[in-house]
């Protein structure tokens, strides 16, 4: 059974478990090999393959044990960890790829660009290996009844912001602050991944809408089983725009979700900085994306040169 296939299953349950979250499930092994791959494009096969995976068993690689700060719990703590540059570097992602996206065994994906020295710099992003107490959240007074467990590894970064996230959503969204363990770590091309998502470069609204998706769900929720699965799948098995029939009933969901938060744990989020318009526009995408195909991966040949993120 692929991860990906186990961490859909696995948050599938965690959902049917409701309002009765105490008992969420905890990952039953601990990863500590993950896996490392460079998505490649391949005809008949429109979200590439995999290339040159590797297991990488993290307590065979080279160690080193500090204090750091913990973007996650927002202290330092003590830590053996493995630099995620280290891992990159042994893998050697070809010129082409400069996007890492890291899976975590809760559906999350968070991407990082791996090539831009300053977005590492500020981050110093590890991986800490051991065992690790299970994280409460504590949301405005609320206690998070569905901690994150962790299962012999987890993330360490030094700052809890992300480049994809502009500041006036940092205040409500690190993702960092969401994540479990992670169970592999794959390479893709950075325009080429994103350019799956748009589904109609015509659409106007649809295309503003993706571009607030990039910024504010892309971490939890994918489209037609592309990108992270820790929210619900935006397209599969329910589009979420049929669900949430306008962008108002979708605008109430993203912003006040903690008026449920209790009873779902606080999985996701209240986007505070979300506008009624911002709503519409990632309506039109969710409906966009549910009505018409996704563009395959088909990275060029060389990146081109990147001036911002
Ligand atoms: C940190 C992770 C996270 C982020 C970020 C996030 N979500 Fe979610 N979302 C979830 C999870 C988990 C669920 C399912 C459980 C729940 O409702 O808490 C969910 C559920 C949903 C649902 C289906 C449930 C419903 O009642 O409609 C929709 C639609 C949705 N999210 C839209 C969005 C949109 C749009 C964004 C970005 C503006 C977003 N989410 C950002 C984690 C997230």
């Amino acid at each position: 059974m692929s991860k990906r296939v186990q961490v859909a299953s696995l948050s599938l349950f965690a959902l049917a478990l409701g309002a009765q979250a105490q008992a969420a499930a905890e990952p039953e092994k601990e990863v500590v090999e993950i896996s490392v791959w460079s998505r490649v494009p391949k005809s008949g096969q429109p979200r590439g393959v995999r290339d040159k995976l590797q297991q990488v068993d993290l307590k065979s690689l080279p160690n080193e044990t500090a204090e750091l700060f913990d973007a996650q719990l927002g202290r330092k703590a003590k830590y053996t960890f493995v630099p995620i540059a280290n891992l990159i570097e042994a893998h050697a992602p070809t010129a082409t790829n400069d996007l890492a996206l890291l899976h975590f065994y809760n559906g999350m994906i968070v991407p990082l660009p791996f090539r831009n020295a300053a977005v590492m710099t500020d981050l110093k992003p590890v991986i800490a290996i051991g065992n690790f107490e299970p994280l409460r959240k504590d949301n405005e007074g609320h206690l998070d009844v569905r901690p994150i467990h962790f299962a012999g590894n987890k993330v360490v970064v030094a700052k809890p912001t992300h480049p994809a996230i502009p500041e006036a959503i940092a205040r409500d969204l690190n993702p960092w602050r969401h994540v479990d363990s992670l169970v592999g770590i794959e390479f893709v091309n950075d325009l080429a991944y994103y350019n799956q998502f748009q589904v109609n470069p015509g659409n106007q609204s649809a295309a503003a809408g993706f571009a607030l998706v990039k910024q504010s769900c892309q971490f939890c929720h994918g489209a037609r089983k592309e990108g992270a699965q820790f929210g619900w799948d935006f397209v599969e098995p329910i589009p979420a725009y049929s669900w949430r029939r306008k962008g108002t009933h979708l605008l109430y969901h993203i912003k006040y979700p903690r008026l449920e938060g209790e009873a779902t744990g606080f999985m996701m989020p209240a986007l505070r900085s979300i506008s009624a318009v911002d709503a519409e526009y990632i309506w039109y995408w969710l409906k966009a994306v549910a009505n018409e195909p996704m563009p395959p991966y088909a990275p060029k040949a060389a990146p081109r040169p990147k001036t911002k993120r």
